[in-house]
């Protein structure tokens, strides 16, 4: 990714771009985060105009941006935040993504909204059933809704100091699922997985009601096609210790995850990266692997 990011740097370079030029970005999250992070750099940061081409990229990264490049096998090492002057957004993008691309975005909608609460929540499932029913048209409101999440918090906290580091939820285990799988799960829909692993996880500490994890996982289970279930069963959870080790919100031998006690409530807490949280994680990950296998749902077999 950063030999992608020196080539914007080269093209900005040959075309003599000043700090008055702007630089054009269209395309999904991976061409934002190469060109968000190369306009960031150069000269010490010229504007940028973002237009944002899929589900996933205009319901998560393209507000409030970051850049984050992946190093030595780690999510978002070389990472900054880098906002466009400008986003523009247009619904036509969607109607020719891939089934799995739209889920993608689905997923980070849906996180939004259970971040956002239970208002927010039942606004996305009752959407979710006309999207599962052949309704493409309430994708924008779905993802005016969970914008409307994000924005409120953004306005707050831009640069994540306290309220924004929620956000991060579903996203510790989501980008370690992202990386073990070579990003064949795509990252919205590694951050629902993550956001279920995580709920088990805030189960067994004992902040979270089981009712609460069954109720979220039953809306999840619409959202996670049998290719990405297939991965997460074939996943070594073993691994997934030392990746978070290597996560952004990892202090020394410590990780912070940002855990949901109930829709709307998110707390961090402290887990020892040790044999014991190497356990927990490998049962929580294995426990939403079987229910989500278990959960039979007939529309869900016809849409996806
Ligand atoms: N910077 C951030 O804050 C941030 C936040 C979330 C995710 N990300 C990163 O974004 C990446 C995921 O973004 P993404 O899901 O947009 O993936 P992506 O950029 O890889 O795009 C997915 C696929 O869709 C294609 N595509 C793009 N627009 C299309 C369109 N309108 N019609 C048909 N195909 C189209 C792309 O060519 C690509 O094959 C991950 O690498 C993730 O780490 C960054
Ligand atoms: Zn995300």
């Amino acid at each position: 990714m950063l030999e992608g990011a020196l080539k914007v740097v080269q093209f900005l370079d040959i075309e003599g771009a000043t700090k008055t030029s702007t630089l054009f970005v269209i395309g999904g999250g991976i061409i934002q985060d190469v060109a968000g992070f190369a306009a960031c750099i150069y000269k010490r940061g010229i504007p940028w105009t973002y237009v944002p081409t899929t589900f996933l990229a205009q319901s998560d990264s393209g507000m409030g941006s970051k850049a984050g490049l992946n190093y030595n096998g780690a999510k978002n090492i070389l990472a900054i935040f880098s906002a466009p002057r400008t986003v523009i957004m247009h619904p036509s993008f969607l109607e020719t993504l891939e089934e799995e691309d739209l889920l993608s975005g689905l997923g980070e909608c849906f996180r939004l909204c259970v971040t956002g609460g239970d208002v927010f929540l039942a606004r996305f499932r009752e959407r979710l059933e006309h999207f599962i029913h052949g309704d493409r048209t309430v994708l924008s409101e779905m993802l005016v809704t969970a914008l409307l999440v994000k924005r409120a918090v953004i306005e707050y906290d831009e640069f994540e100091l306290n309220v924004r580091r929620a956000m991060n939820y579903g996203h510790s285990l989501g980008h370690a699922l992202e990386a073990l799988t070579e990003n064949r799960i795509p990252h919205g829909t590694a951050v629902v997985l993550g956001m279920l692993i995580e709920n088990e996880i805030a189960v067994s500490r004992g902040v979270q009601l089981a009712e609460c994890a069954h109720d979220l996982l039953c809306t999840a289970a619409k959202l996670v096609n049998a290719h990405c279930l297939e991965l997460l069963v074939q996943t070594d959870f073993l691994s997934v210790v030392s990746l978070l080790a290597k996560d952004k919100k990892s202090e020394g031998k410590t990780i912070k995850l940002a855990l949901l006690h109930a829709p709307g409530h998110i707390a961090f807490h402290s887990l020892k990266l040790d044999d014991d949280t190497r356990s927990i994680i490998e049962t929580a990950a294995g426990s939403v692997a079987t229910k989500l296998s278990a959960y039979t749902d007939p529309r869900r077999e016809a849409v996806y």
